[in-house]
C-alpha cells in the first residue's frame, strides 16, 4: 500500500512560489520534471496570501500553481496554510499571540505566533482549512493534506489567561474534581491546597521550584492543546475530503509532543530530519528517530523535510560534503521512508532562511548542488519497488512521553543527569552498530512479537504498564531509576522499582547519583569492568541473581546488575552497555541483519527483502553479503562481499526475489 496515490517513492520538497514572480514558476516546474520531482509541499506559510481579511479569499495564484504543477505531472502535498496567522488577525486579536512563562506576550514577525488554546486562532484555522478543502478537494494534483507545520517547533506552550482557562477544563476532565486535583498534585506540600478552580494556574515562573505534578500535567495538557488544533483541522478535511490522507510533519524525537497519541490521529506519519553534517555520529541519532517514525503506526512513513546541504538555524551551519545528501536520504529510505523530500525546492532570496540550502541553489543549475539533486532524483526512482516494504525487528526500545516529562522535570530529582534521549541512544548505539533492527514501542503495546525489549528508563510506571512488561515472554532489560512514580508523579509505596518489584526481584533502597567527574566501577563475575559516571543505586536483592557488583566507592560489593528469570535490571548506567547487551542478545538468538560483524561506520538495514548497506565512515569498508543479488542503485551484480567507498551505499535485491 502506498502512502499516497503517487506510485513508487516520493521525491520533492517544500515549494514556496509566492516568494517568486510567476515567470519563475515555469522554470521551476520544468526543472522539477528534469530532476524527477513528483511531489511538492505547497502553501505552508501562505495564510496571509490566501485570506486578506476575514473570509476574503484569494485563491487565484494557488489555482495557477496547482494547475501548472499538475500539467507537469507533479503532485501536491497541500498545506492548510495555518502555520502562521496573518497580521490582520493578530492585529484584531492581539490576545491570540503566545505568552511565555515569564508573562511576556510575544510579538509578530516570525511564525507560529499563536496561543494553541485561542478560540480565535482555532476558528480561523478551521475556516481556512474548510475553504482549502472545498476549493482543492477535487484537484487532481492533491495527494495529501499537510496540517499546520511542525507543531511545537516555536510555540510549545502558552501561559496566557485563555490557556489557563483551557488548562483548568483539561484538569477538571482528568481529575474529576478539585479534590481529585489536590490529591493528584499533592498540594498539601508547600501549602498549595486549592479551594476554587480559578486559583489553579499554569506553571508560570515562580520564586522557587514549581510543583512537579503540576508541571507534568502541564506538559500533557500542552501536547493535547496543540493536538486539538491539529484535530480541529483534520475533522474539517475528513468531512470534505474523506479519502485524502492527512499528515502533519513531526520533528524527529521531540520532547514536547507525545507522538504516540499524535500519530494515532493522522493517516501518514511524516518527519522533518536535520542531522548535523558537522557531527560524525549524527546518522545514529537520525536512525533512532527514523525507527521511531516507522514504529509510530508500524508502517512506512515519509521524510517530508531534510536539508540538501546547510541549514540556517544552527550556530554554525556546515554544508554537506559531496555524497552526504544522497547517503542521508538513502538512510531514511532504509529505515522505512517511502520518499525523500527537502526544505526546500528553490533557495530563498530573502527572509531568515535565505542561506538555508535548497535543491535548486542561488547559483542555479551549474552547481554541485543541482547536479547532486539530479543524481539523487535518479537514485530515488531506482528504488521505486522498495516503497511499501516493511521492516521486522526482534528488539524494541520502550519510550513513553509521560515518563520522559517526569524524568526531566527541573529542580526536584536526585540528579539532572538522566536525560531520556541520551539514555535511548546509549542502548541504541550498540544495537545499531551490530545491524540489529530496532522498533520503538510504548510500554502498553503488545510486545509479544519481539525477542528482546529494552526499557532504558521508565521513571513513571503504572501498574498496567508493569503488568504488560511482566507478561512479555522474551528477554527484558530495565534501566535504572524505573518504576519510581505513578501517573501523578507520586512515589510508589515502598519505593522503586514499584510495580516492577516482583518482576525484577529487587528493591532500590537509595539512589546514589554520581557527581560530575567521579566514577563508580562495576565488575561482572568474569572480570569485565564497567564504568558508571552518572548513576548508581543501593539495591537490595530479594529474589534475583547478581550479574554484576560495584567495586570500590560507597556501594562496594553491592549488587549493580541483577537478573530474575528473563528480566535484567541495571541499578547503574555503565558507559559501555555492550557486554551486558551482547549476553542478552545471544541468549535470545538475536543477530544483525547481515549475520556477520559490520565494519565501523557501516549501517545495515533490511526493508522487506532489500538489504541497505551505508558507509557513514571516512574509510572504504568491506562488507560480507548474506546473499547474492543485484544492487538496485547501480544494477551491478553483487555476491561474496562488497567494498563501499566513504558515503557510498548499496541496496541489495537478493537473487531469490529478482
Ligand atoms: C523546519 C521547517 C521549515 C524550515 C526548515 C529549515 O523546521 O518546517 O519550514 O524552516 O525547518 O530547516
Amino acid at each position: 500500500m502506498s502512502l499516497t496515490r503517487v506510485p513508487g517513492m516520493l521525491f520533492g520538497g517544500d515549494y514556496n512560489p509566492e516568494q517568486w514572480p510567476e515567470e519563475v514558476w515555469e522554470q521551476d516546474v520544468r526543472l522539477m520534471a528534469e530532476a524527477g520531482v513528483n511531489v511538492v509541499t505547497v502553501a505552508v506559510f501562505s495564510w496571509s496570501r490566501l485570506e486578506s481579511a476575514p473570509g476574503v479569499f484569494d485563491f487565484g495564484w494557488l489555482d495557477r500553481v496547482l494547475d501548472l504543477l499538475h500539467a507537469h505531472g507533479i503532485a501536491v502535498d497541500l498545506a492548510t496554510a495555518t502555520a502562521t496567522p496573518p497580521p490582520w488577525l493578530v492585529r484584531e486579536h492581539p490576545e491570540m499571540q503566545p505568552v511565555d512563562a515569564g508573562g511576556t506576550r510575544l510579538g509578530f514577525g516570525s511564525r507560529q505566533g499563536y496561543c494553541p488554546s485561542s478560540p480565535v486562532f482555532r476558528a480561523g484555522t478551521v475556516r481556512l482549512a474548510r475553504a482549502m478543502a472545498e476549493r482543492y478537494g477535487e484537484h487532481p494534483a492533491l495527494v495529501m493534506w499537510h496540517v499546520g507545520n511542525e507543531y511545537g517547533d516555536h510555540t510549545v506552550e502558552c501561559f496566557c489567561e485563555e490557556s489557563a482557562r483551557d488548562f483548568r477544563r483539561w484538569l477538571a476532565d482528568r481529575h474529576g474534581s478539585l479534590e481529585g486535583l489536590n490529591t493528584a498534585w499533592g498540594t498539601s506540600c508547600w501549602g498549595q491546597h486549592y479551594t476554587e478552580w480559578t486559583q489553579v494556574e499554569p506553571p508560570r515562573k515562580a520564586p522557587g521550584p514549581v510543583n512537579p505534578a503540576q508541571v507534568l500535567d502541564w506538559r500533557r495538557f500542552s501536547s493535547d492543546a496543540l493536538l486539538a488544533c491539529f484535530e480541529a483541522e483534520r475533522r474539517v478535511l475528513k468531512d470534505v475530503t474523506p479519502d485524502v490522507p492527512v499528515t502533519t510533519n513531526f520533528m524527529s524525537i521531540l520532547h514536547h509532543l507525545d507522538y504516540w497519541t499524535w500519530a494515532a490521529a493522522e493517516d501518514v506519519v511524516s518527519d522533518d530530519a536535520y542531522p548535523d553534517p558537522a557531527d560524525p555520529a549524527s546518522h545514529v541519532k537520525a536512525a533512532l528517530s527514523y525507527d521511531l517514525m516507522r514504529s509510530l503506526k508500524r508502517q512506512p512513513w515519509l521524510l517530508l523535510e531534510s536539508a540538501p546541504g546547510a541549514v540556517s538555524w544552527r550556530e554554525v551551519n556546515v554544508p554537506k560534503e559531496p555524497g552526504l545528501m544522497r547517503l542521508h536520504s538513502l538512510q531514511a529510505v532504509a529505515h522505512g521512508s517511502d520518499g525523500v523530500m527537502f526544505f526546500q525546492w528553490r533557495q530563498a532570496a530573502y527572509g531568515p532562511e535565505k542561506f538555508h540550502s535548497a535543491m535548486l541553489p542561488h547559483g542555479g543549475t551549474d552547481t554541485r548542488q543541482w547536479r547532486e539533486t539530479l543524481e539523487l532524483g535518479a537514485d530515488v526512482r531506482r528504488l521505486a519497488e522498495v516503497a511499501g516494504a516493511t521492516t521486522s525487528a526482534d528488539v524494541a526500545l520502550v519510550l513513553d512521553w509521560d515518563s520522559w516529562w517526569g524524568l526531566e522535570a527541573p529542580e526536584s530529582l536526585p540528579s539532572n543527569r538522566l536525560a531520556l534521549h541520551a539514555l535511548l541512544l546509549s542502548w541504541y548505539r550498540p544495537l545499531h552498530a551490530r545491524g540489529i533492527a530496532v522498533d520503538l514501542a510504548p510500554p502498553g503495546r503488545d510486545l509479544s512479537s519481539y525477542k528482546v525489549v529494552v526499557v532504558p528508563n521508565l521513571y513513571l510506571c503504572t501498574a498496567e504498564q508493569a503488568a504488560n512488561l511482566a507478561s512479555f515472554p522474551g528477554r527484558l532489560v530495565v534501566g535504572p531509576f524505573s518504576g519510581v512514580v505513578d501517573a501523578a508523579d507520586q512515589v510508589h509505596e515502598g519505593g522503586a522499582p514499584g510495580p516492577l518489584r516482583e518482576l525484577l526481584g529487587v528493591r532500590v533502597e537509595e539512589f546514589w547519583p554520581i557527581p560530575d567527574g567521579l566514577t563508580q566501577q562495576v565488575v561482572t563475575p568474569d572480570g569485565t569492568r564497567l564504568t558508571a559516571r552518572t548513576w548508581s543505586e543501593w539495591l537490595t536483592v530479594d529474589d534475583a541473581q547478581v550479574v554484576a557488583r560495584y567495586r570500590g566507592g560507597p556501594l562496594d560489593g553491592r549488587a549493580a546488575v541483577t537478573r530474575r528469570g528473563h528480566a535484567t535490571y541495571l541499578g547503574c548506567l555503565p558507559d559501555d552497555l555492550t557486554p551486558l547487551l551482547d549476553e542478552v542478545l545471544a541468549g535470545a538468538g538475536v543477530t544483525g541483519v547481515t549475520g556477520t560483524d559490520l565494519p565501523a561506520g557501516v549501517e545495515a538495514c533490511r526493508r522487506g527483502a532489500y538489504l541497505f548497506l551505508l558507509n557513514h565512515g571516512a574509510a572504504p569498508a568491506t562488507v560480507t553479503l548474506p546473499a547474492a543479488g543485484t544492487d538496485l542503485l547501480t544494477g551491478r551484480p553483487l555476491h561474496g562481499h562488497v567494498v563501499l567507498a566513504p558515503r557510498d551505499a548499496v541496496v541489495l535485491k537478493p537473487e531469490e526475489i529478482s
